[in-house]
C-alpha cells in the first residue's frame, strides 16, 4: 500500500514504454507517481501540484525538455527534476545540470540507477529546504533582535532626554533664586549662556559640549548667594572690605558646585570659578593668567561682561552696540582673549539675534 506521505512524483515521457518502467521502479519503493506524455500535459499537472520529484525524459525533442526543464525550475526553484535521456554527448548533460537538473540518467537504465536519482534529488531537495527555513530562522532572529535592541536605544535616548531636561530646569531654579539676589536681572543668564554655548561652538567645541555649556553656565554667580545683601544691593560705591567679599563668590560657587563628580556640575565649577580671571592676570580670585585660565572660563567672561554692559543695569544705562563693541575691543589681551573677542566680533550678528530674541523686562 502507497502511504499517503511517499514523495509524489511526475513522470513526463513521450516513449509510453519508459514511461512504464520508470513508474513501475519507483512505485516498487513506495513512491507515488503520475504519469504523462507531454511537456504541455506536465505543466498542467504541475499547477495542480504539490510535487516531491519530476522525471523527465523528451527522447523525441531533446530541445523542449531542456526548455521544460529551464521553466519548470524557474516556476518551481525548490521542486527538484531529474533528466532522463539517451543522448550520451555531454554537452546536453552539462547543460541540463546548469539549468538546475538535480540528475541525470542516460538510457539504457537500471532501476536502481533510477531509485538512487530520485533518492539522491529527494535528499538534496530536503537539505535545501532545510538549510532555507534555517536561514529564516535566523533572519527573523535578527530581526527581531534589531527591533528589541532599537526599543532599547530609543528607551534609553528618552531617559536621557528627561534626565537632561530635570538637570537644565535644577539648573535653572537655583540661577533664578540667585537673580532674584542680584542687580543682575531679567533674562541676563539666558542670554550669556546663549553667547558663551555659541562661541564655543565657533572656537571648537562639539555640539554635545556646547549644550553642557549652555545649561552649566547660567550658574556662574552662584557664590552670590553667599554675600550679604546689604554688599549685594548697596547703591553707592563699595568700600576695598566690601568689595573683598564680592570676589569671594566665584569660590563660594565653586564650592557649592565641586562636590558633584556629573560632567554638567563639574564645568559649572569651573565657570562659577573662573569667570572673573583676566587674561592679564589681574582678575580675581587666583589672578591666573592666559591659558591658564580654564577655556569655558575665557568664553563665559566675554559672554558675561558683553552682556553686562550692553544691557541696563541699575548702577548704569544700556551701552549702544558700538561702545560695547569698543569696550570688548579695548578688553583685548588685558581683561580678555583676544581670540574669543575676535570670535564675538565676527559673529556679532548672530550675538546679537541672541540679545534681541531674550530682551529684559522694564
Ligand atoms: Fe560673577
Ligand atoms: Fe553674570
Amino acid at each position: 500500500m502507497v502511504q499517503t506521505d511517499a514523495p509524489r512524483v511526475l513522470i513526463v515521457d513521450d516513449d509510453e514504454q519508459v514511461r512504464l518502467l520508470l513508474a513501475e521502479g519507483l512505485r516498487g519503493h513506495g513512491y507515488r507517481c503520475e504519469l504523462v506524455g507531454s511537456a504541455d500535459a506536465a505543466e498542467r499537472r504541475l499547477a495542480a501540484g504539490p510535487w516531491d520529484l519530476v522525471v523527465c525524459d523528451l527522447e523525441a525533442h531533446p530541445e523542449s525538455g531542456l526548455s521544460f526543464l529551464a521553466d519548470t525550475r524557474r516556476r518551481y526553484p525548490k521542486l527538484p527534476v531529474v533528466m532522463v535521456s539517451g543522448v550520451t554527448d555531454v554537452a546536453t548533460a552539462t547543460t541540463a545540470l546548469q539549468l538546475g537538473a538535480s540528475g541525470y540518467i542516460t538510457k539504457p537504465f537500471e532501476e536502481h540507477h533510477v531509485l538512487i536519482a530520485a533518492d539522491n534529488a529527494l535528499h538534496r531537495a530536503r537539505l535545501e529546504a532545510e538549510n532555507d527555513s534555517y536561514r529564516a530562522l535566523l533572519e527573523q532572529m535578527v530581526r527581531e533582535r534589531t527591533v528589541a535592541l532599537r526599543a532599547t536605544v530609543e528607551r534609553l535616548e528618552e531617559r536621557e532626554a528627561q534626565l537632561r531636561m530635570s538637570s537644565e530646569d535644577t539648573v535653572k531654579a537655583l540661577a533664578r533664586a540667585i537673580e532674584g539676589r542680584d542687580v543682575e536681572t531679567g533674562l541676563h543668564i539666558e542670554r550669556m549662556s546663549r553667547y558663551t554655548a555659541l562661541l564655543a561652538g565657533y572656537y571648537g567645541f562639539s555640539e554635545a559640549d556646547c549644550e553642557l555649556l549652555r545649561i552649566a553656565a547660567p550658574m556662574h554667580d552662584v557664590g552670590k548667594i553667599g554675600v550679604p545683601d546689604g554688599i549685594l544691593f548697596k547703591p553707592g560705591a563699595l568700600s576695598v572690605a566690601e568689595y573683598d567679599v564680592i570676589k569671594q563668590h566665584p569660590e563660594l560657587g565653586y564650592e557649592i558646585l565641586a562636590k558633584s563628580e556629573q560632567p554638567l556640575l563639574v564645568l559649572a565649577a569651573t565657570i562659577a570659578r573662573t569667570h572673573h580671571e583676566r587674561w592679564d592676570g589681574n582678575g580675581y580670585p587666583h589672578g591666573l593668567a592666559g591659558d591658564a585660565i580654564p577655556i569655558e572660563g575665557r568664553i563665559a567672561a566675554v559672554a558675561d561682561v558683553f552682556d553686562a554692559v550692553i544691557s541696563r543695569r541699575c548702577y548704569k544705562p544700556a551701552y549702544s552696540l558700538e561702545r560695547t563693541l569698543q569696550v570688548m575691543t579695548d578688553g583685548r589681551g588685558t581683561s580678555f582673549d583676544g581670540a574669543i573677542v575676535e570670535l564675538l566680533l565676527d559673529h556679532i550678528d548672530e550675538v546679537m539675534a541672541i540679545q534681541e530674541q531674550y530682551p529684559d523686562e522694564d
